[in-house]
């Protein structure tokens, strides 16, 4: 296993370029299962998640070919309709098959993802849309086994709770349903979005793109012809650098971003007294004397996004005060709470609230142990103003989604390298 070492305190700055979106590339190769073109795909992020994402559908039998960022791919000779548990069990979206397989092949079998890290995380919204679709549903050994031999029929689907995957899913099977679906309470995720839009260029008839009522008028099963497309630069790993900038107290720049994607960090590193510059693709960070703390509470898009409430978390550590988060979307999402605690940052849990006493410059280097994607990158920044050497171990959860971390910070002047346990 490798763990990472950075020793603290190194100043940074510079510009760093944001890779495309791993989570609109999930979603995006497994709409592909609904192309009957080769698609050719740009900027598409070169991380552990996305590579395993090509092998499952390589299992299934299509055709992918990746130079650097970009990725080939053909679904059409795809026969097998089974993700095994093998594939599954190292990546939840892999659940995003089953709305596509089961649209265009009318069966499907899909390992059940387990619970992970960050809590239960249960699929049920997503097969309650599948199943007012018209689809039969069976769990049946650790597997969904969905049927419909007839072929989906558009449906209305209103969904109890805002799910990203499940709108996804939903999104995919409605489009080779039979006649119209309307998604209600949809989740509006700029990765939707992209989704949406790269659907409709393939000739789906979609309406109320980036709203939260989606209708779709199903090709009953006519396979779509996909233009090529670029994925939408990563918000989250965007937000990651300009934490990075804000606990290094460094001037960075981020190029190839959209801002507006951003904007519920944006606001809150303004509210934590961080002055922000904006271009049409790019965002520039500065330093601030002083940084102030800030209350979060993380909710779906175009709110505070659960996946950089770790990242916020390092930096209040180091902000002059007390500031207070509330986790809403997961249960279990602060395993890094203990392992900042452990680098002497003072953090108190009560159930989904935490409260961060921040305190400038008392963080130390230690071991730390990265336990999901988010959390280790809150330890990464947290390791960058730490006095002395942080090593973090089971970095694989970094490889799942930021694209070449190491080479991106040092770029930037830190002193970070990998290593073997
Ligand atoms: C996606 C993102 C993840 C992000 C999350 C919330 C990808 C690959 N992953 O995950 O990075 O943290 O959105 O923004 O895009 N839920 C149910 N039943 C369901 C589905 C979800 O109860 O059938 C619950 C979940 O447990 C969670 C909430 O709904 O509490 C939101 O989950 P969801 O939006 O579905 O997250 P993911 O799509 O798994």
């Amino acid at each position: 296993m490798k763990y990472l070492k950075i020793i603290g305190q190194e100043k940074i700055s510079g510009e760093v370029k944001i890779s495309g979106a791993k989570n609109a590339a999930l979603p995006l190769i497994a709409a592909t299962i609904l192309a009957k073109n080769t698609i050719k795909i740009g900027n598409m992020p070169d991380v552990v998640d996305t590579n395993t994402f090509f092998k499952l559908l390589n299992n299934l039998g299509s055709t992918s070919k990746r130079e650097k960022n970009t990725v080939t791919i053909n679904t059409f000779d795809i026969k097998e309709t089974k993700a095994t548990y093998d594939i599954v069990k190292t990546m939840r979206a892999s659940i995003l098959v089953l709305g596509p397989l089961l649209a265009r092949f009318g069966h499907c079998e899909v390992s059940l993802p387990g619970g992970c890290a960050i809590g239960q995380r249960p699929v049920d919204l997503h097969l309650k849309a599948l199943e007012a679709m018209g689809a039969s549903i069976e769990i049946k050994n650790g597997y969904i086994e969905a049927k419909c031999e007839k072929g989906l029929q558009g449906a209305n689907i209103v969904f109890d709770k805002v799910t990203v995957g499940g709108t996804e899913n939903t999104i995919m099977a409605a489009a080779l349903a039979k006649g119209k679906s309307k998604i209600i309470n949809a989740a509006k995720e700029p990765e939707i979005v992209q989704l949406c839009e790269v659907l409709k260029d393939a000739g789906l008839e979609i309406k109320g793109i980036g709203s939260s009522e989606l209708t779709i008028i199903g090709t009953n099963k006519e396979l779509l012809n996909f233009k090529d497309f670029d994925i939408i630069p990563d918000r989250i790993e965007a937000g990651t650098y300009l934490c990075a900038g804000a606990i290094a107290n460094a001037k960075l720049t981020l190029t190839n971003v959209i801002p507006k994607h951003l904007s519920a960090v944006l606001a809150k590193l303004e509210e934590m007294n961080f002055k922000i510059t904006k271009d049409k693709n790019s965002l520039t960070i500065y330093p601030t004397s002083f940084i102030k703390p800030a209350n979060i509470i993380t909710s779906e898009y175009p709110g505070f996004p659960t996946d950089m409430q770790a990242q916020f978390m390092a930096l209040a550590t180091q902000a002059q005060g007390t500031s207070v988060f509330d986790e809403r979307l997961f249960e279990n999402r602060y395993m890094h709470v203990s392992e900042l605690v452990r680098m002497g940052a003072d953090i108190h849990l009560n159930g989904n609230i935490a409260s961060i006493h921040g305190k400038p410059g008392t963080l130390s280097a230690t071991d730390v142990m990265a336990t999901d994607l988010r959390a280790s990158s809150a330890l990464v920044l947290a390791a960058l103003v730490a006095k002395g050497e942080t090593n973090i171990h089971r970095i694989y959860h970094l490889d799942r989604g930021y694209e070449d971390l190491e080479g991106k910070l040092k770029l930037l002047g830190a002193n970070v390298s990998r290593h073997n346990e």
